[in-house]
C-alpha cells in the first residue's frame, strides 16, 4: 500500500483517478482549492475509501500557497504526486494569458519544488493534445515524438510545464515522472458514482448533453467545410475510466522506468457530426442543432498515435465505445 498526493482530485478526471486508487488499496490526499472542483466529490470519494478500508484526506489548498503546500508534504510523507489541477479553458486562456501561466507553469513549480524537497520522487502530470497545436494532417495519428507547437496559452503553459519536468528528472537522479498527453476526455464511471460537473462547459460532449436536456435551446456546429468525410472536425475520444487507468499503469511503469512522455488515445476519430448522432441516439431527443463559421484555431483532425503506451505499458482500454462515452455522461448530467 502507498500513499499518493493528488492535485485537484476534486475535479472531473482526478476523481475518477482516485477511485481506482482506492480500488487499488492506496491511500489519498487530495490536494484542490475548489475553484472548479467540488466539494460533494471529495465526500463521496471519503465514504467510498471508507468502505475499501483505505484513508483519504482533503486539504482545501491553492498551489499557490507554497507555505502551506509544504506543511502538507512535510505531514502525510506521500510516495508520489499525480498533478491534475490546472485551469483548462482554452478560449479564456487566449484572454487572460497570465492565469494561466501562472495557475498551470507557476504552481507546478511550487508543486515540483516541494517534491524535491521533501524527497517525492514520483511524478505524473496530466498534459494535453493541445500542445500539438494545429497538426500537420501528414502526421495524423500524432506521435509523441512529433512537433509541438501549442496555439493557445493553455497549451503552452503545459508544454513549458513538460520540459520543466523533465529538466527536473535530469537534475535529480532520483526523480521519475509520466507525462500523459490527454486527448478529448468523455463520459463518467459506468457505477454512476462520478462524472463531470463542470458548470461552463466548453466540449463537444458536455455541451450536446446540456442541449439534450433542455439546458440550452440548440448546440452549433462550428465550421461544416473541413477536409474531412463529414466536414466536421474529428477529435480521439477517450473514457475516463480508461484514461484513469493509464495513471494506475504510470505507477507502476516509475517503478523500473526514469521517464516518458506518453500519448491518452484509442488512435481513432470520431467528427462532431459523429458525436452529435450518437447523442441523439442514446438520449432518443432529436434536439435543434445549427452550423455556424469555423472557430479560429480548431484543428481539422487530432488523432493520437496510442502505441507507445499500450506497447510500453501495456495499457489496455477497456470502453473504446463512443456509445458507453455518450451514455454514461448523459446519466450523470441527469443528476446534475
Ligand atoms: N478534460 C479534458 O478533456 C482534458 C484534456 C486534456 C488535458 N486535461 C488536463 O487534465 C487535468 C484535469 O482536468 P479536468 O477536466 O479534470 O478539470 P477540472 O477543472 O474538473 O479539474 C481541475 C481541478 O484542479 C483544481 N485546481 C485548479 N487550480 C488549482 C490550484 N491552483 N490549486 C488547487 N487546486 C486547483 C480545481 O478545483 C479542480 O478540482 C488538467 O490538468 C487538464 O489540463 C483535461
Amino acid at each position: 500500500m502507498s500513499k499518493y498526493l493528488i492535485t485537484g482530485g476534486a475535479g472531473y478526471i482526478g476523481s475518477h483517478v482516485v477511485k481506482q486508487l482506492i480500488e487499488k488499496k492506496n491511500d489519498i490526499v487530495i490536494v484542490d482549492n475548489l475553484s472548479t472542483g467540488f466539494q460533494k466529490t471529495v465526500n463521496t470519494l471519503k465514504k467510498y475509501a471508507l468502505t475499501k478500508k483505505v484513508k483519504l484526506g482533503f486539504y482545501k489548498l491553492d498551489l499557490a500557497d507554497s507555505k502551506k503546500l509544504e506543511t502538507v508534504f512535510a505531514k502525510e510523507n506521500v510516495q508520489g504526486v499525480i498533478h491534475f489541477a490546472a485551469s483548462i479553458v482554452v478560449s479564456e486562456s487566449v484572454r487572460d494569458p497570465l492565469k494561466y501561466y501562472s495557475n498551470n507553469t507557476g504552481n507546478t513549480i511550487n508543486l515540483l519544488k516541494a517534491c524535491l524537497k521533501y524527497k517525492v520522487n514520483k511524478f505524473i502530470f496530466s498534459s494535453t493534445a493541445a500542445v500539438y497545436g494545429d497538426p500537420d494532417p501528414k502526421t495524423i495519428p500524432l506521435k509523441e515524438s512529433g512537433i509541438t507547437i501549442p496555439i493557445s496559452p493553455y497549451g503552452s503553459s503545459k508544454l513549458f510545464n513538460e520540459k520543466i519536468i523533465q529538466d527536473v528528472a535530469f537534475a535529480n537522479t532520483n526523480f521519475k515522472y509520466v507525462i500523459l498527453r490527454y486527448f478529448n476526455v468523455a463520459g463518467a464511471s459506468v457505477d454512476g458514482m462520478l462524472g463531470q460537473s463542470t458548470k461552463d462547459a466548453t466540449h463537444l460532449i458536455k455541451i450536446a448533453l446540456e442541449t439534450t436536456l433542455g439546458k440550452r435551446e440548440k448546440m452549433f456546429i462550428n465550421g461544416t467545410d473541413y477536409n474531412t468525410p463529414d466536414g466536421t472536425c474529428i477529435r480521439d475520444y477517450i473514457y475516463v475510466d480508461d484514461l484513469a487507468s493509464a495513471h494506475i499503469k504510470s505507477l507502476y511503469y516509475l517503478n523500473k522506468n526514469k521517464g516518458g512522455i506518453f500519448n491518452c488515445g484509442y488512435g481513432k476519430g470520431f467528427s462532431v457530426k459523429d458525436v452529435i448522432s450518437m447523442m441523439k441516439k442514446v438520449s432518443g431527443n432529436d434536439f435543434k442543432v445549427e452550423t455556424t463559421k469555423r472557430r479560429e484555431g480548431d484543428p481539422a483532425i487530432v488523432i493520437a498515435d496510442n502505441s507507445k503506451i499500450v506497447n510500453e505499458m501495456d495499457w489496455k482500454p477497456k470502453y473504446d465505445d463512443l456509445k458507453i462515452m455518450c451514455e454514461t455522461a448523459l446519466a450523470w448530467e441527469k443528476k446534475l
